[in-house]
C-alpha cells in the first residue's frame, strides 16, 4: 500500500484554534503574562478530564489569541502541519468568538490575518483552505445570529461554510434554525456537530432544523437502524473523527468505534482529527488506524477522498484542482 504519511488527503473537519501546537500558546501565554499552567501537563500537553472539562480547556487556551497577528501564525503552523501529514485541502472551523474574545467589530481584521496565511500556505506548502465560521452551541442563540451575520457579510471564495460546535447538550438545535437559515441563504455550506455526546436524535434533530449537508462527528447514528437508513439514502456526509471520539472516552478503542459499520451500511464517511494536540493526533495516525484496524486500502481511502471532494463546501474551480491532486 502507498505511503500513507505522503498520500494526498482532504480534511472537512478541524478546529482551528484546536489545532494550536501546545508550545504555540504556551509561549504567547508567557509573553501576555498569562497563568495557563493548569491547562497543560508536566510534558507540556493539553491536560483534560473529560469532555465539558477538554472544552473548558479549549477555551482558556483561546484566550491568549488576543490579536490578527497572532491567527496569522496560527494559521501558518497549523497549515503547515496539516500539509506534513498529506493534506492538500483543509476546511477549518473558525469562531468569531473565540478571536480576540469575541471582539465581533474586529472580526474582519482576524478573518484578513488567516485568509493571508492561508493565501501564504497555498503558495509555499500546496494546501488550499477554506473556512467555515462556526458558532459556539453553549453560547446560546442570540450569540448565534450574531455569529451568522459575520458569516453573511463575509461569505465568498474563502468562507464558504457555517457551522456549530461546543456542548451538545445545551439548547435544542431547533433554536438555532434562524442563525442557519441566514446561513443558508448567504449561500453557506452547513454543517453541524452532532451524534457526538447527543445520541442519535441530536442528528436527527439537525438535520430536521438546521438542514445540514454534514454532520460532525454523527458517530452514534449507529445506535439506531432508522436513522442509519436515512443518512445514506440522503447522502448525509459525517466528518468522522475516530481519534477525537476515542481520546474523549467515547469508544475505548479503533476496534470499537462504529465507522466501519456506519460505511459498510452505506453512509458516507470522511475522516479528520479535529482538535490534533489535544487528542494526540494527526492525519497519518487516523489513516493508520484505518488500515490496521479495518484493513483499509488504496481503494477504500480513494473513496472517502472522492466523499469528500463531493461534499468540500467550495466552488467547481477549486475542487477541479484539488482532484487534480488526488490523481
Ligand atoms: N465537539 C464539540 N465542540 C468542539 C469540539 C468537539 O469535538 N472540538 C472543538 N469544539
Ligand atoms: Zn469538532
Amino acid at each position: 500500500m502507498t505511503d500513507l504519511r505522503t498520500l494526498p488527503k482532504l480534511e472537512l473537519h478541524l478546529h482551528l484554534e484546536g489545532a494550536a501546537p501546545p508550545a504555540f500558546i504556551r509561549s504567547l501565554a508567557a509573553r501576555k503574562k498569562v497563568d495557563l499552567s493548569k491547562i497543560f501537563d508536566g510534558s507540556g500537553a493539553y491536560v483534560y478530564r473529560d469532555f465539558p472539562d477538554f472544552l473548558r480547556v479549549y477555551e482558556a487556551a483561546c484566550t491568549v489569541l488576543t490579536n490578527p497577528q497572532d491567527f496569522h501564525n496560527l494559521t501558518l503552523a497549523v497549515l503547515e502541519q496539516s500539509a506534513r501529514h498529506g493534506v492538500v485541502y483543509s476546511e477549518a472551523f473558525l469562531s468569531p468568538d473565540f478571536c480576540g474574545g469575541g471582539d465581533l467589530i474586529a472580526w474582519r481584521d482576524y478573518l484578513a490575518a488567516i485568509e493571508a496565511a492561508a493565501a501564504t500556505a497555498e503558495a509555499e506548502m500546496g494546501i488550499t483552505l477554506r473556512g467555515c465560521i462556526t458558532c459556539i452551541r453553549h453560547f446560546g442563540p442570540e450569540k448565534a445570529r450574531q455569529i451568522a451575520r459575520c458569516a453573511q457579510e463575509t461569505a465568498g471564495p474563502f468562507i464558504t461554510g457555517f457551522g456549530i460546535a461546543g456542548d451538545e447538550a445545551q439548547f435544542h438545535p431547533r433554536e438555532f434554525a434562524y442563525a442557519f437559515d441566514a446561513a443558508r441563504e448567504a449561500g453557506l455550506g452547513l454543517t453541524a456537530h452532532a451524534g457526538e455526546w447527543g445520541g442519535p436524535e441530536s442528528v436527527r434533530a439537525a438535520l430536521e432544523y438546521l438542514h445540514v449537508t454534514r454532520i460532525g462527528h454523527g458517530v452514534r447514528a449507529v445506535e439506531d437502524e432508522a436513522l442509519i437508513a436515512h443518512l445514506a439514502e440522503r447522502g448525509i456526509v459525517l466528518e468522522v473523527c475516530p481519534g477525537s471520539n476515542i481520546a474523549l472516552g467515547l469508544y475505548p478503542d479503533m476496534s470499537a468505534h462504529p465507522i466501519e459499520t456506519l460505511r459498510r451500511k452505506g453512509v458516507l464517511v470522511t475522516v479528520s482529527t479535529d482538535d490534533p494536540p489535544f487528542f494526540h493526533t494527526d492525519m497519518t495516525r487516523e489513516y493508520q488506524m484505518l488500515a490496521d484496524t479495518f484493513d483499509w486500502q488504496d481503494e477504500d481511502f480513494a473513496q472517502m477522498h472522492q466523499t469528500a471532494l463531493n461534499a468540500a463546501f467550495c466552488d467547481t474551480r477549486t475542487r477541479a484542482a484539488i482532484a487534480k491532486k488526488l490523481e
